[in-house]
């Protein structure tokens, strides 16, 4: 059975479903339908349905290539979106591409995913290929996915359907060029079915496709985020500790790197996404109490406080300009977690914002990705006592420090990503404060 759907996949003749057209889901349905498969995209959310029906992408940020894409492959009828579970009946392989978020306590809820299951299982055909890109717990595929999915289609896996994790690295922003450029891991329910994954993956990426088991993926996805969120924590820290001790972080980082095998990572204002502040947890899950995990809430309690420390330096600089907090204006540049990005899942700003405004300072926040805080960036900062540089977007590093001095209350400008220099901002007549840099060194002029 797996090498009759082995050779559809070689001609590209099987029927390809996607369940979740978000970020990740709606490129891999697009670049599958280029490479020549005929692919239905499941969706719950109906607005989304319509949208991709037209030809129109959902995805508000930069997104180079996917909205022609996704026109093309609409109006050739080769990638068509829906909401019926039953469409899902003619597909030879089902890409599951939903979201995986924590609980409050940092525990997997897999609400989507166990629905995506449900869905799928009632209609699963004959040997077909189930394929999980979303993240998930180490452990997940043999206790959720493969359960439920055998319960719900009265198959066994490997006799009547075959199970593979295959997690997605994208970033959004670089969707298609990501999917293209970089390796995956191919987690098989059997070595012959991860043989077959690599067949199908082999289409769409230009790069490594390693074999594995299905723990072994899971554990790569998860460890690989957890390495991204321990590293900025410890550049973070740095941070925080120069700040504290006189010194300069951007400096201290260049110099430290050039120490052999050192890469420290970059310091800012917080981590934020749907993948970077949860994946850690994820990881940490697949413990199950039997293993001590103690690096990583360590890790996610320091990028967690970096928002709030942004919050501290704003009331720093506002008391030394005279000005108490609260009631103060405070102008917020960029909301969504990553630069020209409109993905606010996790925003640092939306806890900065939150932590102004308890702290009693009205708040104006700035962002040309996300609807609604587009505007003109200097009409929306006028009257303010500081700005506060959250996300690097384009339109912010080209902004004319001398135009936004003359439009605020108070010249202050806070830079949570090492956008502007303190030179830069000196000549403007703006008083510039950042993260990992000593205020000390602001008297120096350095
Ligand atoms: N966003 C990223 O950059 C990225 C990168 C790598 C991996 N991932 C992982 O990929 C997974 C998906 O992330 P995303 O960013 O694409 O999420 P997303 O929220 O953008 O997309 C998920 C989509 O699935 C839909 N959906 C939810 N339940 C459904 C169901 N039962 N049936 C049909 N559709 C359903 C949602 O409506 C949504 O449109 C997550 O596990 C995430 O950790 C994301």
């Amino acid at each position: 059975m797996l090498q009759v759907l082995a050779g559809k996949i070689e001609r590209a003749e099987a029927n390809l479903a996607v369940i979740g057209l978000g970020y990740v889901g709606l490129p891999v349905a697009c670049v599958f339908a280029r490479a020549g498969f005929r692919v239905t995209g499941l969706e719950i959310k109906p607005a989304r349905v319509d949208m991709i029906n037209a030809g129109r992408c959902p995805i508000d940020g930069e997104e180079p290539g996917l909205p022609e894409l996704l026109a093309e492959v609409v109006a050739a009828r080769r990638l068509r979106a829906s909401g019926d579970d039953q469409d899902l009946a003619e597909a030879d392989v089902i890409l599951i591409g939903v979201e995986t978020p924590v609980d409050d306590r940092h525990r997997p809820q897999y609400t989507a995913l166990s629905a995506a299951c449900r869905s799928l299982g009632p209609v699963l055909k004959e040997g077909a290929l189930v394929v999980v890109e979303s993240t998930v717990a180490p452990g997940t595929m043999d206790r959720l996915v493969r359960p439920l999915l055998e319960e719900t289609s009265g198959r066994r896996v490997n006799q009547g359907f075959y199970l593979g994790a295959c997690p997605e690295r994208v970033m959004p922003g670089k969707l298609l060029a990501n999917l293209r450029a970089m390796s995956r891991v191919c987690g098989g329910s059997t070595p012959e079915t991860a043989g077959v994954m690599i067949a199908l993956y082999r289409h769409i990426v230009a790069a490594d496709l390693d074999p594995a088991d299905l723990v072994t993926a899971e554990l790569v996805k998860t460890a690989e985020n957890a390495y991204r969120d321990v590293q900025i924590a410890f550049a973070n820290e740095v941070a925080l500790i120069c700040e504290a001790a006189g010194g300069d972080v951007w400096l201290v980082r260049e110099l430290v790197n050039k120490s052999p095998s050192r890469q420290m990572h970059l310091p800012g204002a917080g981590v934020g996404g749907h993948c970077i502040p949860k994946d850690p947890w994820l990881l940490a899950y697949g413990a199950r109490d039997e293993a001590e995990v103690r690096l990583i809430p360590a890790a996610r309690a320091v990028n967690a406080g970096m928002p709030l420390h942004m919050a501290q330096l704003v009331a720093a600089a506002l008391g030394e300009a005279g000005r108490p907090l609260a009631g103060a204006r405070v102008g917020i540049l960029g909301y969504s977690y990553l630069e020209d990005s409109d993905d606010i899942r996790n925003s640092p700003s939306e806890v900065l914002v939150a932590r102004l405004r308890q702290l009693g300072a009205q708040v104006v926040v700035h962002d040309p990705w996300v609807r609604e805080y587009r505007g003109e960036l200097l009409d929306r900062l006028r009257g303010c006592d500081a700005a506060v540089l959250m996300v690097a977007h384009r339109t912010y590093r080209d902004l004319d420090l001398a135009a936004l001095k003359s439009v605020l209350r108070t010249p202050i400008l806070v830079d949570g990503r090492h956008v502007f220099s303190h030179q830069g901002a000196g000549r403007a007549g703006l008083s510039y404060y950042a993260v990992g840099v000593a205020p000390a060194r602001d008297d120096k002029g350095l």
